[in-house]
């Protein structure tokens, strides 16, 4: 059932109409009487009772997306084609107000909210000016790890004990010792690193955490959600875990999906090996538990992590990392449209 909605969810997404009787087509496909979202919503009589809420969800999800893709073409046809053109007052100056459009992080960010929303994941959100305790100590850094160093990390001045956050794994902490489990979180946000190492390097980034914390919870459960996201995101079915090492979780992997290498771009997207990295995660460490108030010998739990920008990078092909943060109004135009 998730496949087809999925499957649904993309045709939508990639629909465009260059008139207005495709799009009124199109009205009537998803909306219409025996459109495929009434067909869809016949179908909760066969779902079981406690799925039905869900299921509610990603109808009007899915509805919502449909209604915006409408209201979007509406507008674009009408600036081209000049629709409604009865009503208008063709005296007025051309050249009308252009409105903007969601920055591809943005929109990379939404998305992966929305994927992770549709398991059961809320979005937590924290400080950006964080301590060194939820920043680090919590999370079991030791202390001499080379992060907690003034080259990696920007302090605030004459405080050492306060900093910007390297990472969201600080709000993973701030969750744990503000909820009871089960906890099933994402926290995107904004991350600073004092990385001026080459002009390619960039100080500011975009993170976004995953915590799921309950009792009995496994390595299995968490490379099955992956597994779901790689699938919702890139609609790749393959992925694999490297061993990998972070204070916070252990064991720990690095995820990669595989993406194959069909052509010259799977090449370079993967450097020749068809895989793509697109996280870290792992179980999180009984001391980070018992640091944040939670008792390790009830409870378990997974965190992963990725970066925003890369992922945005391949999303839409974007060759150099540095027009993420640019923002000239000749590369972010071309996002008008996408959600
Ligand atoms: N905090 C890590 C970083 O900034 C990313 C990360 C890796 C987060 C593994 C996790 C994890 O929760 O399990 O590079």
């Amino acid at each position: 059932m998730a496949v087809d909605h999925e499957k649904i969810r993309l045709e939508i997404e990639s629909f465009s109409a260059k008139t207005e009787d495709e799009l009124e087509g199109f009205r009537i496909k998803y909306l219409g009487k025996k459109g495929v979202l009434k067909e869809l919503s016949a179908q909760i009589k066969e779902i079981a009772p406690e799925d039905r809420k869900e299921f509610g969800k990603t109808l009007n999800a899915l509805k919502q997306a449909v209604q915006e893709k409408i209201s979007s073409l509406k507008d674009s046809l009408s600036e081209e084609d000049g629709i409604g053109d009865e009503k208008k007052d063709q005296t007025r100056p051309s050249g009308t107000e252009d409105a903007g459009s969601r920055h591809p992080v943005s929109m990379v960010r939404r998305e992966i909210e929305m994927i992770f929303q549709r398991i059961g994941f809320t979005v937590a959100e924290g400080p950006e000016i964080e301590d060194d305790w939820h920043n680090f100590s919590a999370l079991n850094f030791p202390e001499e790890h080379p992060a907690r160093d003034m080259q990696d990390t920007f302090f605030i001045e004459k405080d050492p004990d306060i900093a910007l956050r390297t990472h969201t794994s600080s709000v993973q902490v701030r969750v744990m010792e503000s909820q009871k489990p089960p906890i099933r979180i994402i926290a995107p946000g904004r991350v600073y690193r004092n990385e001026a190492i080459s002009s390619r390097s960039h100080c500011i980034f975009h993170q976004v955490e995953g915590l799921y914390i309950d009792k009995g919870v496994t390595f299995a459960d968490m490379v099955q959600t992956i597994e779901y996201f790689a699938k919702a995101f890139f609609g790749k079915t393959k992925i694999r875990l490297r061993p990998s090492y972070f204070p916070f979780t252990e064991p720990s992997a690095e995820v990669d999906v595989y993406w194959g290498l069909e052509n010259e771009t799977d090449h370079r997207i993967t450097k020749g090996t068809g895989w793509l990295e697109i996280m870290g995660c792992g179980m999180v460490d009984p001391n980070v538990l018992k640091a944040s108030g939670i008792d390790p010998e009830l409870y378990s739990g997974y965190a992963f992590g990725m970066g925003i920008e890369r992922i945005a990078m391949n999303r839409f092909q974007i060759g150099d990392i540095r027009m993420l943060f640019e923002n000239d109004i000749r590369f972010l135009k071309q996002f008008k449209g996408a959600w």
